[in-house]
């Protein structure tokens, strides 16, 4: 039987455009305003070419004015309390369900997505992420009693899902007590405007939500920008890092959700036919413009040929076309420049002799269209295979073992999700935790909701939008009067000549060398360094590391891989054993630490006294640290995992050279990383006694690794590392900035620190949640169940 159209009107967006005479201003300070340099541009219906309204672009003095608006309002809006922020959450959530129609049907026509997607899934989706943190806002006194706002967020989102992108960033702002200043995409401008009308609606207090639009130049300008604390942002990864460069150094907070590559496996005793439908979401939902789409299909090869024939079968009954007909499946590009950009990489793999296939129906001749399209023979090295495309292109591959599923799985740079399709429940769980991803979905897949995190692993980000994980990037911990001033007092000493004494013999001198892989490596150079005491006195000497001792170290680190898999159980052992080694020589370490600082053997005795509490702290949580099951609508366990990072690298601060490696390296290896460290430049005695207790604690070769030398070059070379998952540094402003620009080989996480606000001995901010965040990722696995029995 033929489909007939049924058309859904587009004449109440048309007369919301037409109220505004076509013409949209900036949304600043809760008034609209003309940009102040008058700029402006179009945006378009994809589907038809047609322009539907002008928006203001805005410039330098609109972001000043914008973020100065949101600075202004936003200490009253976190003073109006949780409950008085969660009624003005809740009234979003009401406001944007009166006005579903309105909200679904502009999108449609601005993005092109068909009117089904935006009135069943976007808009709905939007209105739960609202009611979902109105409930965060009021819990946020007795949840999050230590934690206060970031102040004024930066949100820069893309056009794919313009309206939920906007709701998974304002709604999680606002709930802790932030005020933002937000761009939606310039290709789809609209519902960020409506959705400003309803905050005046609701009345909103002036200035918690500002709204600019504007291109690329005005994303930049908002990143640049000095009085915002924190830049939350969703779209390629290429932005994603001009973005980390262009903050480094400036201590903004920062959120990246970008790219993606995801696999989407299916073995052969899956239900093909769930299987293919659940194929058909994963690609050609939203015309495959999803950072999570499952552009990868990864078939077991005995089953592969049914799999391509069903899935050509099924192709042929998508519907491409208008994005207002009910009946369309693939609606339009949202922009000629993404359609070039599709045509041209599909271009490129049937050159690089992929074998490509499209279903014999036809676009529309007018207006952005790609028909979907099905990939077989590509090679997993190809440009297909290992590029973005953001389009309805599917790319196939096939495997043999549930090994050799993983191992392509994982051959990305990417890490935002994946799809599991097995009837086996125990091979589903064996795999999901050994695939690089953020989500996984078992038996399904593009399941999003408000209480599940949702984000990346390697190069597609760091940071979580959504659930409990999602509200850390909104908060910090609360200030607090500092116990005791952390800062450097002790002026650099200078090396005194020393004259050997009359008849004396040379003492024994002893170099310690890097430790690598659980043994004494001699450093690469050949070099060392001296080590003085504040009189300038030689205490001894420290190797000096290279590049090629951070590589080899690296190595080490990846080499101890089995940590990362061994249980919190055996973990925590190994930390009490490590305790009782060090308090063995309590008197020796402190004698050293006493010894490099100039401090008295009783304060010196209390930075080890501190250090064996925290490896009791960190071994009780090693295996206490548990992640949640979410409760997501619709039928679903919704398993949120801390997983290790993998290999972390941690530069220390020159202060408390026992206590402040040990602060950080404990959390870091406690949740089963690796860790590369540079202990304190100044006085690195300390840890190179450490290698002894090390040795001695059962603790496998390659989990720490300590290479002495210039603290912060090599830093910078462990941030330019791409096997290197994060690197935490704690020291100069400087060497921070040269850290954060560092990192955007691989995307890696860095948490840097000043080191004159760190004090190590207060017990609150010297240890503690922050700490086992920092060590872990949220991995969420989604698994359905379905009323197949009924009582
Ligand atoms: P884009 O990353 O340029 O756009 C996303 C947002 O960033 C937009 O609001 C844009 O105005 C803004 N922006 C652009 N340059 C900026 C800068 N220098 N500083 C701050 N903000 C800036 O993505 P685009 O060019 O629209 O799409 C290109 C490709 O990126 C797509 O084909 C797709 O592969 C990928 N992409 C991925 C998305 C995701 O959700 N992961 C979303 C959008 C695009
Ligand atoms: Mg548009």
């Amino acid at each position: 039987m033929e489909y007939g159209p049924a058309p859904e009107s587009a004449a109440p967006a048309q007369q919301w455009i037409a109220t505004h005479s076509g013409a949209f201003d900036l949304y600043i300070g809760g008034v609209w305003r003309k940009s102040v340099a008058g700029e402006t541009f179009e945006t378009f219906d994809p589907a038809t070419g047609q322009p539907l309204a002008a928006v203001a672009q805005a410039g330098a003095d609109d972001v000043e004015a914008a973020v100065e608006a949101a600075r202004g309002a936003q200490a009253a809006w976190w003073e109006l309390g949780a409950h008085g922020r969660a009624r003005y959450l809740y009234a979003l959530a009401r406001q944007v369900q009166k006005h579903s129609r309105l909200f679904a049907v502009l999108e449609a026509l601005d993005n092109g997505k068909p009117i089904r997607e935006t009135r069943d899934i976007d808009i709905p989706l939007v209105a739960r992420h609202f009611y979902h943190h109105a409930g965060w806002a009021q819990l946020m006194p007795t949840e999050m009693p230590d934690y206060q706002p970031v102040g004024v967020i930066g949100q820069i989102i893309p056009w794919n899902f313009p309206l939920l992108m906007l709701a998974w960033k304002i709604a999680p702002a606002l709930a802790m007590g932030n005020t933002v200043v937000l761009k939606p995409a310039e290709y789809t401008p609209l519902t960020a405007l409506l959705f400003a009308e309803v905050c005046a609606e609701i009345g909103l207090p002036a200035g918690v939500v500002n709204i600019l639009t504007g291109d690329g130049s005005t994303g930049a300008l908002l990143t640049q920008h000095a009085g915002i604390d924190k830049i939350a942002f969703t779209g390629s990864t290429e932005v994603g890092r001009l973005i980390r460069q262009a903050t480094a150094g400036s201590g903004k907070k920062l959120s990246l959700e970008l790219g993606g590559k995801s696999p989407f496996l299916i073995f052969d005793d899956a239900d093909l036919d769930a299987a293919v439908e659940g194929l058909v979401d994963a690609i050609w939902f939203n015309q495959g413009q999803v950072c999570c789409a499952g552009s990868r299909l990864l078939v077991q090869e005995n089953v592969a040929d049914r799999v391509y024939r069903k899935v050509r079968a099924r192709m042929e009954t998508l519907r491409v076309g208008s994005p207002l007909d009910k009946t369309t499946d693939i609606g339009a590009i949202v922009a000629p420049v993404q359609l070039e950009r599709i045509t041209s990489l599909v271009q490129q793999g049937q050159a690089e002799g992929a074998t490509l296939w499209q279903s014999a129906n036809t676009c529309p001749s007018t207006g952005c269209f790609f028909p979907p399209t099905l990939f077989t023979d590509v090679a997993p090295s190809s440009v297909l295979a290992q590029e973005e495309i953001f389009g309805p292109v599917l790319v196939s591959m096939t495997f043999r073992t549930p090994a050799e599923a993983v191992e392509l799985a994982n051959n990305t740079r990417y890490g935002l999700a994946a799809s599991v399709w097995t009837e086996n429940i125990g091979l589903a769980l064996d795999i999901a935790p050994k695939l690089k991803a953020g989500t996984v979905w078992v038996n399904s897949t593009n399941l999003f909701d408000a209480a599940s995190g949702f984000g990346g692993y390697r190069e597609s980000g760091y940071g979580r939008e959504g659930g409990r994980e999602g509200l850390w990037e909104y908060v910090k911990v609360k200030e607090r009067p500092k116990t005791r001033s952390a800062s450097i007092a002790t002026p650099k000493p200078v090396a005194k000549e020393v004259l050997p004494a009359a008849n004396a013999l040379p003492s024994i001198d002893r170099t310690p060398k890097l430790y690598i892989a659980g043994k004494q490596a001699r450093p690469d150079s050949g070099y060392s360094i001296p080590v003085l005491d504040p009189q300038g006195n030689v205490l001894g000497h420290v190797g000096e590391g290279t590049r090629k001792d951070i590589r080899n170290a690296v190595e080490a680190a990846r080499g101890a891989g089995s940590w990362a898999k061994s249980n919190g159980h055996l973990r925590a052992q190994i930390l009490y054993y490590l305790a009782e080694n060090l308090a063995y020589r309590s008197t020796e370490f402190a004698a050293q630490i006493a010894r490099m600082t100039g401090q008295n053997h009783a304060t010196a005795m209390q930075e080890v006294d501190l250090c064996l509490e925290r490896c009791y702290f960190y071994a009780a949580w090693a295996d206490k640290y548990d992640g949640a099951v979410h409760q997501t609508a619709g039928r679903n366990v919704t398993l949120a995992m801390n997983e290790p990072l993998g290999v972390i690298g941690i530069a220390c601060p020159t202060e408390s050279p026992l206590l402040g490696l040990l602060s950080l390296v404990l959390p870091a290896i406690a949740m089963g990383n690796a860790t590369v460290v540079l202990p304190s430049e100044r006085y690195p005695l300390a840890a190179t006694d450490l290698y002894q207790v090390l040795e001695t604690s059962d603790l496998p070769g390659g989990v720490i690794n300590i290479v002495t030398g210039k603290r912060d070059s090599l830093a910078e070379i462990l941030a330019q590392h791409d096997e290197v998952a994060s690197v935490w540094y704690v020291g100069t402003p400087e060497g921070g900035k040269r850290v954060e620009h560092a990192s955007t080989g691989n995307m890696k996480r860095t948490w840097v620190q000043d080191e004159t606000q760190c004090d190590w001995r207060d017990s609150v901010v010297g240890q503690g949640a922050e700490f086992l965040r920092q060590a872990t990722q949220v991995k969420n696995i989604w698994i359905p169940y379905t009323d197949e029995v009924s009582w």
